[in-house]
């Protein structure tokens, strides 16, 4: 767990978990509330739709000028500028395929100047069958992880120049099911399972959110990440009818329903936001939260469904992961 001596961490070292004043259900807009980005550059990835669109919408409505990396730059431009108030900043949509290293190196080679801060938040959950990418790595892996591992490191220089840039990583109680299979990561040997894939993608997000606190801090870059809650979006388009009655997101009709514990997604933005751009967490690192505060620590994840597991913050997983990315996009 990286801390520097002097900021906000130590009062984590004081007083338990770092605290924010924000409640699970603050909304994007309400944790930037009375905050002025003006002249700050934010990068979000998947900010097309869903968690993502509304945490750029949040920052370009606080005045920051916001980059979504997305697939079909021109459907999401046609989507989001409607929705920009007058005063906000700019969203500005970008071609960018994670799963595809190719579409990853132009985006990061095209970037100029300084960025304030990443939001790793594209995804996709529970591919029924095991997909492969161009270059044979498992869908969900490809896009959740190594995608942002590759964007994170081409992007580096310019994270080092700004002054605190801040990484975030949107991960998913689904981490509580599975550490990282470092023998097997692509399900080459072992039976393809979708949870398990996705679950592992997400530990694999925690674990690169400490890895950047670690290897970053040098130049003043902070790194966390999250659980956004439960919200519908187009993430669980690949769940069939029984799983999304057995959570509860389905009736007997088959009309989607919400549950008092789903969070809408201006709700489920608000983690994203708070980390990225919120001073309340000015120096804060290495950590995973949920419901706008830092989650208690697991020793074992199983029968739970919230908080974070000790093996997705552990520093040596995080290295260990580090080198076999390092490995895979190289
Ligand atoms: N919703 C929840 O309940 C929940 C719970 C826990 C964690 N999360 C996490 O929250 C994050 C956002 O999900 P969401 O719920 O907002 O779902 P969503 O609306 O489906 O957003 C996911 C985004 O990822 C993008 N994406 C998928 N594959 C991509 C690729 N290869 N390259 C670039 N972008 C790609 C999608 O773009 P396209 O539009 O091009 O497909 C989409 O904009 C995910 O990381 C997810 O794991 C969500």
């Amino acid at each position: 767990m990286i801390t520097r001596p002097g900021d906000a961490t130590d009062l984590h070292e004081l007083s338990g978990a770092v605290r924010t004043p924000f409640s699970a259900e603050a909304t994007a807009a309400d944790v930037l509330a009375g905050l002025d980005l003006h002249g700050r550059r934010y990068l979000v990835t998947g900010g097309g739709s869903g968690i993502g669109a509304e945490t750029a919408l949040a920052l370009a409505g606080a005045g920051a000028d916001v980059t979504v990396g997305v697939r079909d730059p021109e459907r999401v431009r046609s989507a989001l500028d409607p929705l920009l108030r007058d005063g906000a900043g700019r969203i500005d949509a970008r071609p960018l395929d994670l799963s595809d290293l190719g579409s990853v190196h132009r985006f990061t080679d095209g970037w100029e100047g300084s960025l304030d801060g990443v939001v790793a938040n594209a995804g996709v959950m529970a591919l029924p069958e095991r997909r492969l990418s161009a270059v044979g790595w498992e869908m969900q892996l490809a896009t959740n992880h190594l995608g942002h591992f590759a964007l994170l490191v081409g992007l580096h220089e310019h994270l080092a120049a700004a002054d605190g840039a801040r990484v975030v990583t949107v991960s998913s109680t689904a981490h509580l099911r599975s550490p990282f299979h470092f023998e097997d990561p692509q399900f080459a040997v072992r039976p393809y399972d979708r949870w398990a894939a996705y679950a592992q993608s997400k530990t694999a997000d925690v674990l690169l959110a400490v890895g950047v606190a670690g290897r970053w801090a040098d130049v003043g870059v902070t790194a966390n990440s999250l659980m956004p809650g439960w919200i519908t979006t187009g993430l669980q388009r690949h769940l069939d009818d029984d799983t999304l009655r057995a959570m509860g997101a389905m009736d007997d009709d088959g009309n989607r329903i919400e549950q008092p514990s789903f969070k809408t997604p201006a709700q489920g933005a608000a983690t994203s936001t708070l980390l990225v751009a919120s001073p309340s967490v000015d120096g804060v690192t290495g950590r995973y939260f949920e419901d706008n505060q830092e989650a208690a620590v697991l020793d074992d994840g199983t029968g739970h469904d919230r908080g974070v597991a000790r093996y997705a913050l552990d520093p040596g997983n995080a290295e260990r992961l580090w080198e076999l990315s390092a490995g895979y996009v190289s």
